[in-house]
């Protein structure tokens, strides 16, 4: 399976479905991260907050793609944040994956009340200047977060990760960011917290086109250039998440996939949600 890369405002490229880990560990997240790669996922998402870094290290090890052919993506914790303590936690992460530097690392949270995002980004700028990281980026963060960083350093991040399905477009936010070159990447892809796949304009438009709801989500996002990182412990569902390329959204189901969006209400609220 072959899964489209888009170009990054840094030059690289970045696949338009990886896997999310969020809620996988041990044996089972090393098994999830090897089918994966050998479905043909070339971007591996995770987190420190995931605790599963080691496994996803091990997965990646027990799989039999090059190190060079995969974008391993992790993130700086909130609890990290700082120059001094992000440049650690980049090595502690890296020692974790057992990789000699990372693909993809993201500030996890702006987390506004401890006033260290741009100490951070300062950080993430260094060690991609030092090699420890191909693509330094961010997650969570809304309009004013990333034009603080611009402000303070005049670098975007290449990449934002933003919780973003059809029931969460995040239309203004992510034109923002079309404007600046940065990538969206989406968590929470499916929407299925919010409902998303029990909705007759998704059963609909599933039906129209012999897809399950979770794909027809999926592909809303790709379509638009999004990328996505839907978590899945099933070789099957894996297969089937990244099985979006055969097949187009018209403009009657966009529009009516329009009509879907809960608005900016309904995200976490990264000026109030912090995660340590
Ligand atoms: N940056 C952030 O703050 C942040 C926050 C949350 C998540 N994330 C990242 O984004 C990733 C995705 O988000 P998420 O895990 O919250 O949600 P998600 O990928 O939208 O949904 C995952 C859930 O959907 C199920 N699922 C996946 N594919 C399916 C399919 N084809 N059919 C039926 N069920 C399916 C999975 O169960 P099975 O495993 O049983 O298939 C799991 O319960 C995370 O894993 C994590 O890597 C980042």
């Amino acid at each position: 399976m072959d899964i489209p890369t888009v170009a990054l405002g840094n030059g690289r490229s970045i696949p338009l479905v990886g896997l999310g880990t969020h809620n996988m560990m041990g044996r089972p997240c090393i098994g999830a991260v090897s089918s994966a790669i050998e479905a043909g996922y070339r971007l591996i998402d995770t987190a420190p907050r995931y605790c599963n870094e080691l496994s996803v290290g091990m997965g990646v090890v027990k799989s039999t793609t090059r190190r060079d052919e995969l974008i391993i993506q992790t993130k700086l914790s909130g609890g990290d944040q700082g120059f001094d303590e992000a440049i650690n936690a980049a090595k502690e992460s890296a020692r974790r994956l057992g990789v000699g530097y990372i693909d993809v690392y993201l500030i996890h949270w702006p987390c506004p009340s401890l006033g260290r995002t741009v100490d951070s980004w300062k950080a993430l700028l260094t060690l991609a200047d030092e090699g420890y990281v191909r693509t330094p980026g961010v997650s969570n963060f809304k309009q004013h977060h990333l034009q603080m960083l611009y402000d303070e350093t005049g670098c975007w991040p290449a990449i934002n990760q933003i919780q973003c399905s059809p029931a969460l477009p995040r239309t203004e936010l992510r034109e923002f960011m079309a404007a600046r070159g940065i990538h969206a990447q989406a968590w929470h892809p499916t929407g299925r917290k919010q409902g998303l796949l029990a909705d007759p304009v998704i059963l609909r438009i599933a039906r129209k086109y012999g897809k399950s709801p979770t794909q027809i989500a999926l592909r809303w996002a790709v379509q638009h250039g999004i990328g996505v990182v839907p978590k899945s412990s099933h070789a099957g569902r894996q297969q089937e998440n990244a099985d979006l390329f055969d097949f187009e959204l018209d403009a009657t189901d966009l529009a009516d996939l329009a009509t879907l969006d809960q608005g900016e209400g309904a995200a976490k609220d990264s000026d109030v949600h912090e995660e340590f």
